[in-house]
């Protein structure tokens, strides 16, 4: 019996949902909590329109560790599936330690007053996890997450030491709509308007937003162009991956995207600072956000392909040798599958297989830990048959 208490109603969330409700023999029951009931009402009937689970909702301000807390005893779950927003990271993972519950997110805590996203504030959480002898995991999505994963395993199973990563995470998704973003577009207007950072040598080198681009061909996608980006896996995996020298993080963007970001940008519709507008406070990110299409209505309307992989530099057996490793995700199968485009379905499904390692005992700790400190065998494994299937090609020096 595995009881699992799932905070957030949105697209990631529903995918988890979705697939943890295909495996009934580890997630008995569900519980689906976030701060809008209807959303999770509306996740639990498309799931029973496909087959029968045992899901019950309810609301919950995960901004409120004592609610949270009331939720936990109230269900006592066997673990803690994070997909609300970062914001809400600290608040639930003091709920787990009060509750003694496991706990896993998606994506690392950010303050709200400051778009700046670090591991300092989760990895703080290490001895008091320890001590209670529960664990979090932190950052099992996609990217991060899958891409952790297959750094782990290129560690593991390929190289004798890693030299160089480059992270390439390529949308050649359509939807429609002449702006939108593929996730919570609060969280991705931030994260792609920020500095751009890679790490060099055992130093942080910062270059200004979208400054780094390049061309690259991406397989079953065609030429993509990529941005450098700073993203969250840099920073846990410039520790975990033996001999590292460099490690950066490419997306891709159109320049329709681009474009639309530069003009509101320009115009201050991206700001998080609070402005008076008629006698009210408002953040303009915040308010655009209630003018964009809602990520998860994008499902039906998307089609294209991801592609997110990793290619790896090193040396094997004193040979210097490549690793390309990569998921090729098709917008319209996810969406057949469970309602959600791949974005949702790329970070849910991975957010599923970290709960069933945990629950099944193949990944179990105390304390803090971020996925490349597991083992990725039986991870890898998963992905294959859950829906994310990877593809490596090697190639030597010679
Ligand atoms: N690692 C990766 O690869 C990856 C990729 C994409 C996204 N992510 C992360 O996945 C998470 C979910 O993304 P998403 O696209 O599903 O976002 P979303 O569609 O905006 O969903 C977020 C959900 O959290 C709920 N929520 C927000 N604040 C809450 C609170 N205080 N209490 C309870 N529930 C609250 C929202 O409720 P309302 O409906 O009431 O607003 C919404 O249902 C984000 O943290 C995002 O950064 C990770």
């Amino acid at each position: 019996m595995s009881k699992v208490l799932i905070i957030g109603a949105g697209g990631v969330g529903g995918v988890v949902v979705h697939k943890c409700s295909q495996v009934p023999d580890v997630f008995t029951n569900i519980v689906l909590a976030s701060r809008t009931p209807s959303k999770c009402e509306k996740i639990k009937q498309q799931i029973l329109k496909r087959r029968s689970a045992n899901i019950e909702t309810a609301g919950v301000d995960a901004d409120k560790t004592p609610e949270v807390v009331a939720l936990i005893k109230k269900h006592n779950p066997k673990l803690v599936i994070n997909t609300a927003l970062p914001y809400q990271d600290l608040t639930i993972m003091d709920a787990c330690l009060e509750t003694g519950v496991d706990y896993l997110d998606t994506a690392n805590y950010e303050p709200p007053g400051e778009a700046k996203f670090e591991y300092k504030w989760q990895w703080a959480y290490q001895n008091k996890f320890k001590e209670r002898g529960i664990m979090a995991l932190l950052g099992c999505g996609f990217d991060p997450g899958v891409t952790n994963i297959f750094c782990a395993h290129a560690q593991k199973n390929h190289f004798d030491s890693i030299r160089t990563v480059d992270i390439i995470d390529c949308n050649a998704g359509n939807h429609g709509h002449a702006f939108a973003t593929n996730f919570n577009p609060e969280i991705n207007i931030r994260e792609v308007t920020a500095k751009g950072k890679y790490w060099d040598k055992g130093k942080w080198v910062e270059t200004e937003p979208m400054a780094l681009h390049k061309t690259f061909e991406a397989p079953e996608l065609g030429p993509m162009e990529i941005y450098l980006m700073y993203h969250e896996e840099l920073e846990s995996l410039c520790r975990n991956l033996k001999g590292l020298e460099r490690i950066r993080f490419w997306m891709s963007f159109s320049q329709n995207y681009l474009t639309h970001l530069k003009v509101l940008q320009n115009v201050g519709m991206t700001g998080i600072d609070p402005i008076d507008f008629q006698g009210q406070k408002i953040i303009p990110l915040q308010f655009l956000k209630a003018l964009l299409p809602d990520p998860a209505s994008l499902g039906p309307r998307t089609k294209g392909k991801t592609n997110i992989g990793c290619i790896i530099e090193g040396v094997k057996d004193g040979k210097a040798k490549e690793l390309y490793v990569y998921n090729v995700c098709d917008h319209e199968d996810a969406y057949k599958e469970t309602d959600h485009q791949a974005i949702s379905y790329t970070t849910g499904v991975p957010a599923f297989i970290g709960a069933m390692m945990m629950l099944q005992g193949k990944w179990k700790g105390q304390g803090v830990f971020n996925v490349e400190q597991l083992n990725p065998d039986p991870f890898m494994g998963e992905l294959l048959v859950r829906g994310l299937p990877w593809i490596e090609t090697v190639s030597f020096d010679t």
